[in-house]
């Protein structure tokens, strides 16, 4: 019986993995994967139950499970604790380094209903099918953090940026590995104008280049790519980038898609995957039933394809998606004038029933 460690976290968390389970759980029995639940406490609610926001016994659920599905971590009651007990720094970073979590996936893919949600214009969106694969376990995000005082008494804070050669040859290698089952084209984002890490991230890309001659590579600055995301998507196939980068270009290339909250995420490279909407837990709208659970529930096909490997189990909840919002339903982030506004729940129970529940 397969076990899913599920963290529901903070915020909106606790509302969108319910309905993401329920859709797991129809999915599961159909295709005779009996999945069984755990759940574990991280972020700001595992500090005001244990004082830790990642308690050991939380690590240990998730060594021991087969997949993990997590919420979103962090809000406003827990931002001023100091660095070692903050939601994000102290849990959900150590969480994906301990699991050895190198590799983010996460796909842009605008379905069609919502080409007039987005504040982009549809003759640019149409058609974007972007597959963005970040670095998850380097960069700024791992490097010393340090502050010091100058002789002068004024304050310097330093990160560091570090990449090994392993580190960007095992993510660049993966980029083709995916780019290789879909449109054969690897677009790598640096600032080797400017940065060293860059530079080696370049050289290494283009040998790994060598072994995948099937593949088309080209190199982009990020500032560049950060531009050409919202001038023409569709250029895009596979994008390949380090930690930082990867984090603020798929939170623009979210707008592709019409909402942030159509964003999920697979978290790979350990024995264990964590499945997550990449997004956060929206404290302004928490506990009103308001969040879309569909990047959750869209993480949950992840799940399936990735740590499961059923593909056609992941394809019914991603039509199940498209229909339901081909039907006109939309929660308040994607709503636009003539739809249907539905809650959270709502929502969740609108995808079950097109995949022949209730
Ligand atoms: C994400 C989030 C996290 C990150 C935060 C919450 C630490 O923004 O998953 O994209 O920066 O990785
Ligand atoms: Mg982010």
């Amino acid at each position: 019986m397969p076990r899913i460690a599920v963290l529901p976290g903070d915020g909106i968390g606790v509302e969108i993995v319910p309905q993401a389970i329920r859709v797991l759980d129809i999915v599961g029995r159909k295709y005779n994967l009996d999945f069984s639940y755990t759940e574990g406490l991280i972020g700001g609610a595992a500090v005001d139950a244990t004082g830790t926001p990642l308690p050991d016994e939380t690590i240990e659920l998730c060594e021991n499970s087969d997949a993990i599905l997590l919420g979103a971590v962090g809000g406003p009651k827990w931002d001023n604790l100091p660095v070692a007990q903050r939601p994000e720094a102290a849990a959900l970073l150590p969480l994906r380094k301990k699991l050895g979590l190198y590799a983010n996936i996460r796909p842009s893919i605008l379905y069609e209903p919502l080409v007039d949600a987005s504040t982009l214009k549809r003759e640019v969106i149409l058609g974007t099918d972007i597959v963005t694969i970040r670095e998850l376990t380097g960069g700024l995000y791992f490097g010393e953090k340090k502050r010091e005082k100058k002789e002068t008494g004024e304050e310097v804070a330093i990160d560091t940026l570090i990449y090994s050669t392993s580190e960007i040859e095992r993510i660049t290698r993966l980029a083709f590995e995916v780019a290789r089952n879909r449109r054969k084209k690897v677009t790598s984002v640096d600032k080797a104008n400017v940065l060293e890490s860059s530079r080696l991230w370049r050289e290494v890309t283009k040998q790994v280049h060598q072994d995948y001659p099937d593949v088309e590579l080209e190199h982009m600055y990020v500032d560049n790519a950060a531009m050409q995301l919202v001038r023409r998507p569709t250029q895009f196939d596979v994008i390949v980038t380090e930690n930082m980068f990867g984090d603020i270009l798929t939170d623009q290339a979210s707008m592709l898609t019409g909402s942030i909250g159509m964003l999920p995420s697979a978290s790979i490279g350990g024995k264990v995957a964590l499945y997550e909407p990449s997004h956060g837990s929206a404290p302004d709208i928490a506990g009103q039933d308001k969040a879309n659970p569909l990047a959750t529930i869209l993480s949950a096909a992840m799940m399936l394809e990735y740590s499961f490997k059923e593909l056609d189990g992941a394809r019914e909840i991603q039509e199940a998606v498209n229909k339901v919002l081909a039907k006109g339903y939309r929660t308040p982030d994607i709503m636009e004038e003539g739809k249907i506004l539905v809650g959270t729940r709502e929502m969740g129970d609108l995808v079950c029933q097109e995949l022949g529940d209730g």
